[in-house]
């Protein structure tokens, strides 16, 4: 086989084919649209640094509507990797601020000849709303408390990297869980793999209809009943832009009786991985000490993001490249 990078990309490819023409939900997603997202990232992190001709003639714009480090750094490194024109917009410098509506932000950019629209806002629903009604394809990367699909795609990516399969696997989700569009995703993409999702959380972070809606999570209260049992233990952040904290007395008070800390994590079976999808709050969701454990993932997750974006982006305008996307104007 060629050494070329773009024909090993091309390989594993093989005319395998999304089953999407937006990427909104993990719901959207097959179990094959995942593999090949899997398969494509991981040729793509062999391959390392490669600048690809793959998107050249392309344009992505990265509408980020809220604050963001690795995901929207990750967007454009990846689009800038394939060879796209890859082009930043921010709430703060965009004519949203002058009134404008992100529909019609959307499709002004979409008139700009914008392959892929990479969008991250606070409300729930636009990513998907967008998708229905203008032509360019939608990439969801984080949409309000809903989802955001491909970091818990790098989250799960990473984890295969070390254990051989989640099969069985139990994988605890620490914090804010109802405030987390990580956890909207990961909820739906971990049972796939055959792993039990784990939560601990306080009372006020189980919403109503959470143990209807998702029967196989398991629910602890007292985060060190549940940690004897992990096999994979994530922590996420207090989402104090979403109101988080209000679920909360302090933020102290949630370090001490939720905080991953030395003795909690030896805790968690032997080997096992500790994770955060980022930001991390250190002292308040990680303790300090931990950020440099050898079971620590944080920045492999980070890594990976690199990657895994890189495969969903290519797959994503490929898919949508000659054809016409249902779509409905407004
Ligand atoms: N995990 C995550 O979405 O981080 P950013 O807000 O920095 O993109």
């Amino acid at each position: 086989m060629s050494q070329d990078p773009e024909a090993l990309l091309q390989a594993v490819r093989n005319e395998r084919d999304l089953s999407v023409f937006d990427i909104n939900s993990i719901e959207e997603l097959t179990d094959d649209d995942v593999q090949l997202i899997f398969d494509v990232a991981k040729q793509a992190k062999e391959n390392g640094n490669h600048k690809y001709t793959l998107l050249r003639g392309t344009t992505i714009f990265n509408a980020f509507f809220e604050n963001s480090t690795r995901t929207r750094a990750s967007f454009e490194l990846a689009g800038k990797q394939l060879g796209s024109e890859t082009i930043n917009i921010t709430s703060g410098g965009s004519s949203v601020k002058k009134g404008e509506t992100l529909h019609d932000s959307a499709q002004t950019l979409s008139s700009l000849r914008a392959n892929a629209l990479v969008v991250r806002t606070e409300f729930a629903g636009i990513p998907d709303f967008l998708s229905r009604h203008v032509p360019s394809c939608i990439l969801n990367a984080g949409d309000g408390m809903h989802e955001h699909p491909s970091q818990a795609l790098l989250d799960v990516f990473t984890m295969l990297e070390h254990v051989k399969s989640l099969e069985k696997k139990k994988i605890l989700v620490v914090g804010d869980i109802s405030h987390s569009r990580v956890f909207g995703s990961l909820v739906r993409l971990l049972p796939r793999f055959g792993a039990t999702v784990m939560v601990a959380a306080p009372q006020t972070f189980i919403r109503i209809g959470f143990r209807e809606a998702f029967p196989d999570v398991e629910v602890y209260l007292n985060v060190e009943e549940a940690l004897p049992k992990a096999d994979i233990v994530m922590a996420l952040r207090v989402q104090e832009e979403r109101g988080g904290s209000s679920c909360l007395p302090t933020l102290r008070e949630f370090s001490k009786v939720y905080g991953i800390n030395e003795r909690r994590f030896a805790m968690a079976k032997k080997g096992a991985l500790l994770m955060h999808p980022g930001p991390v709050m250190r002292d308040i969701e990680v303790h300090n000490s931990l950020m440099t454990h050898a079971d620590n993932k944080i920045l492999n997750q980070v890594e990976n993001g690199l990657a895994i974006r890189l495969a969903m982006l290519w797959l994503l305008i490929r898919r949508c490249d000659g054809k016409k996307k249902p779509y409905t104007p407004v």
